[in-house]
């Protein structure tokens, strides 16, 4: 394994690997990685002859009170996953060389529609800040494939308008969420919880669980999915509690049409976030069977 700081090296292994006929995963990540990153990252292993992970806090995605200076960061844990996972490359650069002119510079912004909703509404400028980055990485590494988690559902949702928009060919391989046993979705800022926030964020897959069986009851309607998930959270600081269109994220008037449930909420002062698709499987089934496999 390599691990790379410079932009002209990623260049020169990407096209080594064209010029040998090999396909690239690309694993876009802001390292501190867990289970979740790990199964992106076998994945891509399992699909492309050569895969990169990419090991970057990306300033531009927080705002001016998050928490960028404080993010979780361990390199040598996450050089010692990647070697483990067999990840052919970790691309590691420092702020300057992926912003050379300094920050902000030429910005990628998505679609209104996109963002006013759920975390864009709360989170001004923070899917300017990643789909410039990831088109960044794109233009970088052009790889076949790049996986993301659907944890960050809305994430999603703009990566796959931005590479269609901006024309990049490469497919987007979306993984499904990976929690604990006991339901939590495993993020790095989980860190942050001490043991007393922690047992109040399950909550959040709770409240996930109920709203997903109540749209399973015949006749359900949206509001009756809110509320059934609501009961869950009261004790709670709640963002959103939103049921979206999952194409359009627009609020979904009705369950003909795939939607998701999503959450941010607040357990302590950290900011969690959690959602299911209606059509997809239980939350908490998944808690139960995502771990098998999984470091
Ligand atoms: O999901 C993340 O970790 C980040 O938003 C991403 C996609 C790596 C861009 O910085």
């Amino acid at each position: 394994m390599e691990v790379l700081r410079a932009n002209d090296d990623v260049r020169r292994r990407a096209t080594q690997a064209r010029q040998a006929g090999e396909t690239i995963g690309l694993v876009p990540t802001m390292g501190f990685l867990h289970a979740g990153h790990r199964a992106l990252i076998e994945r891509a292993r399992a699909e492309n002859g050569r895969v990169a992970v990419s090991v970057f806090v990306n300033p531009t995605q927080f705002g001016p009170t998050e928490d960028f200076a404080r993010y979780p960061r361990d390199e040598d844990r996450d050089l010692a996953l990647c070697q483990e996972a067999g990840v052919d490359w970790v691309y590691a650069p420092s702020v300057e060389e992926l912003y050379p002119h300094g920050q902000p510079g030429t910005l990628v912004t998505p679609p209104e529609g996109l963002t006013t909703s759920l975390c864009g509404e709360f989170r001004p400028g923070h899917f300017t800040g990643v789909a410039t980055v990831v088109a960044k990485l794109f233009a970088l590494w052009g790889p076949d494939r790049a996986y993301f988690g659907l944890k960050d559902f809305q994430q999603t949702a703009v990566l796959r308008r931005m590479a269609a928009d901006l024309c990049f060919p490469v497919a987007l391989v979306l993984a499904p969420t990976i929690r604990e046993t006991d339901g939590l979705a495993l993020s790095s800022r989980n860190i942050y919880l001490d043991p007393a926030e922690r047992q109040a964020a399950l909550a959040i897959p709770r409240a996930l669980q109920a709203g997903w069986e109540q749209a399973r009851v015949a006749g359900s309607r949206p509001s009756a999915v809110l509320e059934a998930a609501a009961r869950h959270l009261t004790g709670m600081q709640v963002q959103y509690l939103s049921l979206v269109d999952r194409d359009s994220l627009e609020p979904a008037t009705d369950l003909g049409r795939p939607a998701v449930l999503a959450i941010a909420a607040y357990s302590g002062k950290t900011r969690l976030i959690d959602n299911v698709a209606l059509d997809g499987p239980a939350p908490l089934a998944l808690a139960a069977s995502a771990q098998e496999g999984v470091a």
